[in-house]
């Protein structure tokens, strides 16, 4: 490792450069504007591929490219390590909240800023990085490794399951690994053991055919916002549990044991509620923090809009009324069970003279390993070239859809070492990558590949 380390320490400015130059890329894969630079980002992350030493290719799906890289030249004893990652980004808005412009990467005490810095551009680089190190330094790599670099992540990796379905020979591995995600604390690395799933709507409530005069027509004829807050008022009780009939029916409960494991991590309610400025928390009842955002389903509302939202004042009784929610979903839910109960549970509360329509846009399994298998083991080891602490066991609270898809298709472990923070601000403005995590990150992926080579 020790030469390994050196290649990385002389490597760190060009290393930062290069990143700095992915982020100068606006790949935002929900914004049909950004076409081309979503597939620019796709192009390069080829080029830098193939540039570390690791042929690659882009492979056209019915949206995005998937980059699919492999170098399997370590040998027929040697494993297999696929690493995925995304190099498509969320939208920036609101944009007057960022501090300098989120595709103008910058450097700030030690924090690098940009869209994509830590989610996840700045996560996946250390994989090619820790390729190339190894390239380099000894002309080989100890492991034989595939790269499958996607650009749909940030709107639901829709065409993925029947990638994987159909390229399950070209993807067969030991193990997938895939940096997404944050680490407990700075100084604290962790192994994310299960995800929440996903399934995102969109509702429709319609009442009159067309914008009416409200004091001709108002108190007479229904209005499709009232009905629709009225709806979404109703989804949660008292408690903050989640009306809708039957949507706890297959919820794993927690166990003690991890219930246990949890309440020992060092969490900080107050240093939490402050880190997000809200005057208080709220959730289901009976569950602490962590628990209710590794180990519960939530339903939230997304956005919601209609009727006249300009300046000052219009008496208008409006014809339609949208919202946008989803629920994240714990072990054993499932998106489509989900979604048949939520548009059953909908349509008996519409009231008499609104139409509602509900609209499933996409979902994700949850997902849950064990958190201990060779792969693990592995990470486990290679977090100490960064790392003094030993990792600990964690659970996230966000969604990557394909992981399911590699557990169930390729039937392999997913080992999730994610190098962000929590505070890392994903998806907000100003998001960030501590320069020390994005260093030992790469560190750490260099490491794994030795540490699973040994076995
Ligand atoms: N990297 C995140 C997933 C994540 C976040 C995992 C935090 C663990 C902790 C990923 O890019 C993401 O944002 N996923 C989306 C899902 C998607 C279907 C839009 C999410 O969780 O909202
Ligand atoms: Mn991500
Ligand atoms: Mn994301």
């Amino acid at each position: 490792m020790s030469e390994l380390s050196a290649f990385l320490k002389e490597h760190e400015a060009r290393h930062l450069e290069e990143l700095k130059e992915l982020l100068r890329i606006p790949s935002v894969s929900t914004d049909p504007a950004h076409a081309g630079d979503v597939r620019r980002a796709a192009e390069w992350v080829r080029a830098n591929l193939e540039a570390a030493g690791v042929p690659a290719t882009l492979h056209e799906t019915a949206g995005y490219p998937i980059v699919y890289g492999e170098r399997l030249d370590a040998g027929p004893e040697a494993p297999t390590v696929l690493v995925y990652g995304h190099y498509d980004v969320q939208p920036p808005d609101p944009l007057e909240l960022w501090t300098t412009g989120p595709f103008e990467p910058t450097v700030r005490d030690g924090r690098l800023y940009a869209r994509g810095a830590t989610d996840d551009k700045g996560q996946m680089f250390a994989w090619l990085k820790a390729a190339e190190a190894h390239l380099a330094v000894r002309g080989k790599l100890p492991v034989n490794l595939k790269f499958m670099i996607e650009g749909e992540e940030e709107v639901g990796s829709k065409h993925l399951s029947s990638y994987v379905e159909s390229h399950k020979a070209q993807l067969g591995c030991d193990a997938v690994v895939i940096s997404d995600s944050p680490m407990f604390a700075p100084e604290l690395p962790s192994i994310t053991y299960g995800l929440r799933g996903l399934a995102y709507f969109e509702i429709e409530a319609r009442g009159p055919e067309m914008d009416l005069h409200s004091g001709l027509f108002g108190g007479a004829v229904p209005n499709p916002i009232n009905a629709l807050a009225r709806i979404i008022a109703q989804l949660h009780d008292d408690q903050g549990r989640i009306t809708v009939p039957g949507f706890y029916e297959h919820v794993r409960d927690l166990t003690v044991e991890e219930r246990e494991a949890w309440a020992a991590l060092p969490h900080d309610d107050e240093a939490f509620r402050a880190s997000v400025g809200a005057a208080g928390l709220r959730g289901e009842e009976g569950f602490s923090t962590l628990e209710r955002i590794w180990g519960r389903p939530t339903l939230d509302c997304n956005g919601i809009w209609g009727g006249f939202t300009g300046e000052g004042a219009k008496t208008v009784l409006p014809a339609v009324a949208k919202a946008k929610f989803s629920c994240r979903l714990v072990p054993d839910q499932s998106p489509e069970d989900i979604e048949a109960k939520m548009a059953a549970y909908i349509e008996s509360l519409a009231p008499a003279g609104v139409r509602v329509k509900l609209t499933h846009l996409h979902g994700g399994r949850p997902i849950l390993f064990n958190p201990e298998n060779p792969a693990v083991q592995a990470a486990r080891r290679a977090f100490g070239a960064a790392y003094t602490a030993p990792a600990v066991n964690i659970r996230g609270g966000g969604s990557i859809p394909v992981v399911a898809d590699f557990s169930d298709i390729l039937q392999v472990p997913v080992v999730l070492m994610g190098f962000g923070l929590s505070d890392d601000r994903l998806h907000s403005p100003d998001e960030k990558y501590d320069l020390v995590c994005f260093y030992n990150g790469i560190r750490a992926a260099t490491a794994f590949l030795d540490e699973y080579a040994a076995g």
